[in-house]
């Protein structure tokens, strides 16, 4: 078993990951929150069947009087009104402030329990329990919790952070094979930004990885935990460091917005990289010419795709809608070499340049 400590002075918590974990939830809450007599245990539809009696086991064996409340799958339940009916279950579940809220799937239930946790009586404890990769490597770490609003995704939220985050590998083995490569799309972000080492470790593991190999899980979402600790805590609330986590959410995000019905968050995470990496180039900002190729081919054997979905001109409106511009650029984050990128403002004309030499 591996354990981070993400360091938040008095908010610091420790992120257990390893095997079999979802066992020990309850002894790990106990050990952590002892005052912890009540807790709601949030699932999906999907993880909720799978492993809710397990972890409702685990917790109700270590003292912890335990409720299961389940959502629908989907982003969709990421709402104030699937929000509204937890906090009855709060009711119903006669939570008080020492409570506990456990949240119990892939990123849309972190992102939901947590808001749940930060909201109801102002705030209560709160336990990550991450099953999706994209969750146990990205969404658990870092505080964000939100829901989303019929204009926009996370437009409500707040930073709220976990006491406590129990990262099961184990609980991967269920996951379909297009969310673990979403979830991989995340990992080759944290290894660009900030690990040169990592990336070369995914180079010489994409096969192993993608399939799954146990030995190397571990390692994997204990490695990504400590890329995303340490940004995070050296920059709690996104101001200047939190913003490389960014990698590829530029073009990303405006790839998303435009196909959401057919692609994952991940998905356009990895296409919004081979442009960045491109855009780098272009920009002169790139010391290294040879991570775009090798940023692209990883991501190929790691089954994401790389080539743009849409056109330059259907993606240049939407890269401009709703972003902070400076002086009318748009900032990107570049890569300059492995484990290094910088936060840089670049002109539209560059961009658009960059995005015809990708079709
Ligand atoms: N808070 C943050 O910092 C942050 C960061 C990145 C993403 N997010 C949010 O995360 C969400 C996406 O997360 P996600 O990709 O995990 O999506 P998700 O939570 O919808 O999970 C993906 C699918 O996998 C299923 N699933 C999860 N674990 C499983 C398991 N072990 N076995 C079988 N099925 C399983 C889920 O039921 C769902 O159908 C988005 O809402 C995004 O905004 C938040
Ligand atoms: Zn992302």
């Amino acid at each position: 078993m591996a354990q981070v400590r993400v360091d938040l002075g008095e908010r610091s918590y420790s992120i257990h990951i390893g095997s079999g974990l979802l066992a020990e939830v309850g002894p790990l809450l106990r050990e952590t929150a002892p005052q912890a007599a009540r807790a709601l245990l949030i699932a999906d539809s999907h993880t909720g069947p799978l492993y809710g009696e397990q972890v409702l086991a685990s917790l109700r064996s270590a003292g912890t009087e335990a409720f299961l409340a389940t959502v629908p799958a989907g982003e969709q339940s990421k709402s104030l009104r699937t929000a509204e009916s937890l906090y009855e279950r709060c009711l119903d579940a006669a939570l008080e402030r020492s409570s506990v809220i456990v949240a119990l799937g892939g990123g849309v239930i972190g992102d939901l329990a947590g808001f749940v946790a930060a909201t109801y009586l102002r705030g209560l404890p709160f336990v990550q329990v991450p099953t999706s990769l994209l969750a146990q490597v990205d969404s658990a770490v870092g505080g964000k919790v939100a829901v989303d609003l019929a204009r926009g995704k996370n437009l409500v939220g707040a930073f709220h952070q976990p006491r406590l985050v129990v990262a099961d590998v184990a609980a991967l083995r269920s996951l379909p094979a297009r969310e673990v490569a979403a979830g991989l799309a995340e990992v080759v972000k944290h290894a660009v930004i900030r690990d040169g080492a990592f990336l070369t470790f995914l180079e010489e593991n994409a096969g192993p990885i993608a399939s799954l190999e146990p030995a190397l899980l571990e390692q994997l979402v204990a490695r990504n935990c400590a890329i995303k600790a340490a940004v995070v805590g050296a920059d709690e609330t996104e101001t200047r460091l939190r913003a490389i986590l960014n990698f590829g959410h530029t073009a990303g995000h405006a790839i998303e917005a435009l196909r959401w019905e057919s692609l994952r968050h991940g998905e356009c995470v990895a296409i919004g990289m081979v442009v960045a990496s491109q855009l780098a180039a272009a920009a002169g900002v790139l010391q290294d010419p040879e991570l775009p190729g090798r940023v692209r081919r990883l991501l190929e054997r790691l089954g994401l795709p790389t080539q743009l979905p849409v056109t330059p001109a259907e993606l240049l409106p939407v890269l401009y809608r709703d972003k902070k511009v400076e002086g009318g650029k748009l900032r990107w984050v570049l890569p300059v070499r492995p484990g290094e990128v910088v936060v840089r403002p670049v002109g539209d004309d560059l961009v658009l340049q960059t995005l015809r030499s990708l079709v």
